[in-house]
């Protein structure tokens, strides 16, 4: 048996050398992380869930012509993805006041926002992420002018196609968070959608009785994740169980 090559190890996800190059295996651990890891837990079956629905949604953005680093999934918590080099910011759009956002500005949550709301922060965990401005990225070089420029065309094109995707199913997309990379296609560099769109990456609120079906749960300490993260997978009819259903169960 050869031992297959570690190329990186992160609080929530491994990511493998690839059998061909330029492709990565991405593995989903069960462990979740809050308040850059203060906050430990191992969570039976998260990664499971994480693996299928993130496939579900880089698949649906793929189809509607937005890039993403997703080939397809290998098997319940692995998938190979395309190695892009990571821009070492996430980009988050927020539709509804929540999270830091309340906290830094004092807007109750729960406030819908004029408009989707585009935040970066700087990828370090040992500054805790802070939140960087446009002038910052660019005058260190973490991206360019152009770079912002697409990465906000994406974020928002992201943001429509979920928002939509999860109203369908009862949910009110809250907030979330992407991770972008650049791919070379010869002399041409591109963004794609990289890491993972999950539960873990998003506020998800149920749009009748407000119940959060997110990472939230185990960052308050609401509930069950596992269950959490069932109910979306349910409602988006990815669940093994729900056999007779092709697609989300649409609600009026
Ligand atoms: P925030 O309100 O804590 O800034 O979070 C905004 C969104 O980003 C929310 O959907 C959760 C997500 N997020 C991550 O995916 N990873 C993180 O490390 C943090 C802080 C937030």
């Amino acid at each position: 048996m050869v031992r297959r090559k570690k190329v990186y190890e992160g609080k929530a996800k491994i990511l493998y050398e690839g059998p061909e190059p330029g492709t990565l295996v991405q593995y989903f651990k069960d462990d979740a992380t809050a308040f850059n890891a203060e906050k430990r837990a191992t969570i039976e079956g998260k990664g499971v869930l994480n693996n299928r629905l993130s496939e579900y949604f880089m698949t649906g953005l793929g189809n509607i012509g937005v890039p993403t680093h997703f080939i397809r999934r290998l098997n319940m918590r692995e998938q190979l993805i395309r190695s892009v080099e990571i821009i070492p910011l996430e980009v988050v759009v927020r539709n509804i006041a929540a999270g830091s956002l309340s906290k830094r500005l004092g807007i109750d949550e729960g406030t819908p926002l004029p408009r989707p709301i585009v935040e970066f922060y700087f990828k370090d965990d040992a500054l805790g992420d802070p939140l960087v401005s446009e002038e910052h990225i660019i005058a260190f070089g973490w991206a360019t002018q152009q770079d912002l420029d697409d990465m906000v065309a994406l974020a928002l094109r992201v943001n429509d196609f979920l928002s939509g995707l999860m109203l369908g199913v009862g949910i009110k997309l809250v907030d979330f968070k992407i991770e972008i990379g650049r791919v070379f296609d010869g002399d041409y560099q591109r963004l794609i959608v990289a890491d993972e769109i999950s539960p873990d990456s998003c506020r998800l609120w149920d749009v009748a009785t407000g119940r959060k079906l997110d990472k939230d749960v185990f960052r308050r300490d609401l509930g069950d994740l596992a269950d959490a993260y069932t109910e979306v997978a349910n409602r988006l009819g990815l669940m093994p169980k729900n056999k007779s259903t092709t697609g989300p169960k649409l609600v009026n």
